[in-house]
């Protein structure tokens, strides 16, 4: 499945739904959302669009989808409010930055999906508030994805053991990422034990 797939496929549909940052406006269309956008050029195709900076002209939002943007940015558009009762995020840079930040901020994780996107994997995310039990290494990677069977899920491990097993090759054992990247590395490999091999979990 596409990212916008995926987008599409996990909202909840508590309404209003609202689409930030619509663009082209596919998901909005698909999915009857009100499609927000910052300027009046970027508005295209056809629905209901709003001139917006993010959810802050609505009273209450059912479903937020924000997509296609960096994680701060994403951050600071729920923390402008009004606090939606679920939101469908999609964060370009730093998943896991966003992922910490939302669970800083009681939002629960609910599930995730995986698609490939250029040379790496785009993360959608869906959460709920409430809180999040999941470990800080597992909250960061994607505590849904680790624990479960997304079909790119070994791919995209496979993808970040070897992003830190080149890493740790690069830099020297007392630089300050080091001990940082090899904890990581010894998490995603524990993650990829337990899936494919239970013996050895
Ligand atoms: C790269 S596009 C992503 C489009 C689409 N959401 C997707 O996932 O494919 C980001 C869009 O977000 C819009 N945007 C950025 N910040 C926004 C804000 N605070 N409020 C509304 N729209 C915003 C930009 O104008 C741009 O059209």
């Amino acid at each position: 499945m596409t990212r916008w797939e995926h987008l599409i496929a996990l909202c909840p549909h508590l309404s209003p739904v609202v689409d930030v940052g619509a663009d082209h406006g596919r998901v909005a269309a698909a999915l009857g959302a009100i499609a927000v956008e910052r300027q009046l050029h970027r508005v295209a195709g056809p629905g209901t669009w709003v001139i917006a900076d993010g959810l802050r002209p609505f009273r209450e939002v059912g479903t937020a989808i924000i997509a296609g943007m960096g994680a701060r940015k994403i951050a600071a558009i729920l923390e402008a409010g009004p606090r939606p009762r679920a939101a469908v995020l999609h964060a370009q840079d730093d998943p896991g930055w966003l992922r910490r930040w939302l669970v800083r901020q009681n939002w629960r994780i609910d599930a995730e999906a995986l698609a490939i996107e250029g040379q790496g994997f785009a993360e959608v995310i869906r959460v709920f508030p409430g809180v999040e039990t999941s470990s800080d290494e597992a909250v960061f990677f994607g505590p849904r994805l680790i624990e479960g069977d997304d079909p790119l899920r070994q791919a995209w491990l496979s993808h970040h053991l070897d992003l830190r097993m080149r890493r740790i090759r690069a830099i020297p054992p007392e630089h300050r990422d080091a001990e940082k990247c090899q904890r990581e590395l010894e998490f995603l490999q524990s993650c990829s034990r337990t899936k494919t091999d239970p013996q050895q979990s």
